[in-house]
């Protein structure tokens, strides 16, 4: 057959060598010359075409399996001229398949699943995955204005967040960052209660290393032992506490740092004379109402 390849060009030598290849295979009954092109068979493609049988082979995938080469390429040239089929004639009734540039994504129709894009596409996403683009839209971050396929680049792929940001701190690695961010909604930082303090750290040294080096018992706390669930979250001394001291005392003081100091370094109280002792108010007693 090799010596068809060479003359292909040359219609009157093809419609010879199909005939050729008829009488040889056996594959024509009656009138081989006149009826060639439109009797040839799946099998016999690969007589004369390389690629396309190696392409469908190796990844052909439902277009290996479910047809052939002659549901998409009826008859054969010179008998027949237009034999490339439309996606069209079998593609039809979903979002999808209104696109425009079939190609211009399955860029080998012989391997359908093997799908190239540039870093510019958002829309035909949205034909089959609608929850990200509601995500992005209602919490605006600057991850809205960026197309999926900028993240995205490879059909299906993951990216990391370190592939376009630096970690917060030396010891951070891209694992840590889903315990914080989301993709689709980068600005909305939320974390669960094991979220070490180390990682809080990274922009807070200030506060942790007071916490830290404090002696009193907040310092075993984790951070987000107080701030719990959402950045920004700042919790009131009576979620945890209640209210220990008597009214009469908190009417007169009416917030718990003018005695305590902050947080994360407490004055104690037990040690310090600290402030005047109120008339008509016994601050209860450590063991009085432990939490
Ligand atoms: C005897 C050799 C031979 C066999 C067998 C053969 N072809 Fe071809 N085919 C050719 C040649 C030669 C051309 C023309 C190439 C050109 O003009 O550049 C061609 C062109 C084509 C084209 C391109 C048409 C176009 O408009 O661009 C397709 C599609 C095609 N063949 C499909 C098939 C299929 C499917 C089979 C099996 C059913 C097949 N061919 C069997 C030799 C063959
Ligand atoms: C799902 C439909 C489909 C099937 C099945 C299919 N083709 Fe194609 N084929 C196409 C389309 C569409 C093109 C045009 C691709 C382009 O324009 O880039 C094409 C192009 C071709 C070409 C010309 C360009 C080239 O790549 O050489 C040949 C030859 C060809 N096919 C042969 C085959 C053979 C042989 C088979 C079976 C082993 C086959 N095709 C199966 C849709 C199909
Ligand atoms: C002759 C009919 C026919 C034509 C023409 C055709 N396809 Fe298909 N295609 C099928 C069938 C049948 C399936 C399997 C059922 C399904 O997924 O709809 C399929 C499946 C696919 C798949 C999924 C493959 C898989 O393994 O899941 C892709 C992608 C695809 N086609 C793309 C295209 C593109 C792009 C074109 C145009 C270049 C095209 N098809 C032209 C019949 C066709
Ligand atoms: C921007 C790129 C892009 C364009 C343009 C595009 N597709 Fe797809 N197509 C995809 C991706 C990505 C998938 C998902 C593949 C997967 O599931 O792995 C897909 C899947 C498919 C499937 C299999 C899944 C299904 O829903 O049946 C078919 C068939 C298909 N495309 C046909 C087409 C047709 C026909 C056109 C043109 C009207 C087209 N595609 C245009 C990217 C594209
Ligand atoms: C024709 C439908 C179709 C189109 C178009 C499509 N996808 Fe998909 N996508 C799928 C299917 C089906 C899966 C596999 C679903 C699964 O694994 O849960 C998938 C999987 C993914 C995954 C991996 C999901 C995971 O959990 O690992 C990502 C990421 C993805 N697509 C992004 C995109 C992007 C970005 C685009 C546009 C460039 C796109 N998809 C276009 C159908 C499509
Ligand atoms: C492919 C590159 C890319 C990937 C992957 C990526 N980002 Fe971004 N991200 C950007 C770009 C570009 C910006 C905008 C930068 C600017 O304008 O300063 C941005 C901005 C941000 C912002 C600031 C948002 C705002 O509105 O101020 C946060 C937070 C962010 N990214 C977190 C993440 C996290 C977490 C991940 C992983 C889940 C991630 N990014 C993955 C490219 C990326
Ligand atoms: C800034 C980069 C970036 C952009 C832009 C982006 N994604 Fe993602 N996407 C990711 C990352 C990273 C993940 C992994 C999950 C995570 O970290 O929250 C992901 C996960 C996914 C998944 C898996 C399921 C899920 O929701 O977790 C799909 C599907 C997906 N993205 C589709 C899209 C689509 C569609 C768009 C455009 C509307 C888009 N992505 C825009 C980075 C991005
Ligand atoms: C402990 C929670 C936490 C972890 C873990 C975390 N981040 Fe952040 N990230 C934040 C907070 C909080 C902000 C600032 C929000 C603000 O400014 O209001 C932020 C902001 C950002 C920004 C916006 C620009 C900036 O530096 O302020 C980017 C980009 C970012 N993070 C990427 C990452 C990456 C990449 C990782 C993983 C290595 C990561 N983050 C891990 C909480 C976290
Ligand atoms: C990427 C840097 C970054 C990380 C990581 C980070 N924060 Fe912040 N945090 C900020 C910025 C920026 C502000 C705003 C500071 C301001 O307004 O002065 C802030 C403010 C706060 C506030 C003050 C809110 C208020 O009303 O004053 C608290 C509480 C807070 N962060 C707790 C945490 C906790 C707990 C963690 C760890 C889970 C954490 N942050 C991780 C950057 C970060
Ligand atoms: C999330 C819960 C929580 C919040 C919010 C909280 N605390 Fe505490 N606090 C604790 C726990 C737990 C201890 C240790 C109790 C123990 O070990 O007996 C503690 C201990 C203390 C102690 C005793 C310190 C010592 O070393 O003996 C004081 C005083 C105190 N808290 C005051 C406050 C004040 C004031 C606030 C608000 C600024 C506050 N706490 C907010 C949980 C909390
Ligand atoms: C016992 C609960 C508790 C713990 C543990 C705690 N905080 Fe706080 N934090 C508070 C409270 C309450 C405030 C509000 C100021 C006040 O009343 O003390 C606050 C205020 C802040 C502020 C804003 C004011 C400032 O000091 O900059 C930041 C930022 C902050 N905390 C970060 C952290 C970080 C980071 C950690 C862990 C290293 C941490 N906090 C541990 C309860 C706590
Ligand atoms: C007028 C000063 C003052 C104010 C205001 C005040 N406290 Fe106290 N608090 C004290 C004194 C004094 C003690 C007693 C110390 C002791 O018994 O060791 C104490 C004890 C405590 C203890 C027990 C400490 C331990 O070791 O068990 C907690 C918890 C506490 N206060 C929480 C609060 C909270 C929450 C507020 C705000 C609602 C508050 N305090 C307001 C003065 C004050």
């Amino acid at each position: 057959m090799s010596k068809c390849r060479k003359m292909k060009t040359a219609w009157t030598v093809l419609l010879a060598c199909l005939a050729l290849l008829a009488i040889q295979g056996n594959a024509f009954a009656v009138e081989p010359a006149k009826k060639a092109a439109a009797t040839l068979s799946n099998d016999d493609c690969s007589k004369c075409h390389n690629k396309p049988p190696a392409d469908i082979a190796a990844a052909g995938r439902k277009h290996k399996t479910e047809i052939g080469c002659q549901d998409c390429h009826n008859g054969h040239p010179p008998t027949t001229r237009k034999i490339i089929p439309l996606c069209s004639q079998c593609h039809e009734g979903k979002p999808h398949f209104k696109l425009t540039g079939c190609l211009s994504c399955h860029s080998n129709p012989h391997t359908p699943l093997n799908i190239t894009f540039g870093n510019n596409v958002t829309d035909a996403c949205l034909t089959c995955h609608a929850g990200q683009i509601v995500k992005l839209r209602e919490n605006k971050s600057k991850h809205t204005a960026l197309n999926c396929s900028f993240c995205h680049n490879k059909h299906g792929k993951i990216p990391d967040c370190t592939q376009c940001h630096k970690t917060h701190a030396a010891d951070q690695t891209v694992a840590d960052c889903k315990k914080c961010h989301q993709a689709h909604m980068p600005k909305n930082v939320a974390y669960t209660d094991k979220t070490p303090s180390k990682d809080c750290a990274a922009c807070h040294k200030k506060a942790y290393d007071l916490l830290t080096a404090s002696k009193f018992k907040h310092s075993k706390l984790a951070c987000v032992a107080c701030h719990q669930a959402k950045h920004k979250m700042v919790p009131q001394c009576q979620s945890c506490h209640g209210n220990r001291h008597p009214a009469a005392m908190m009417a007169k003081f009416p917030k718990c740092g003018m005695c305590h100091n902050i947080a994360h370094d407490l004055n104690n109280l037990s040690t310090t004379a600290s402030p005047a002792p109120v008339a008509g108010v016994a601050p209860t007693t450590k063991k009085s109402k432990k939490k």
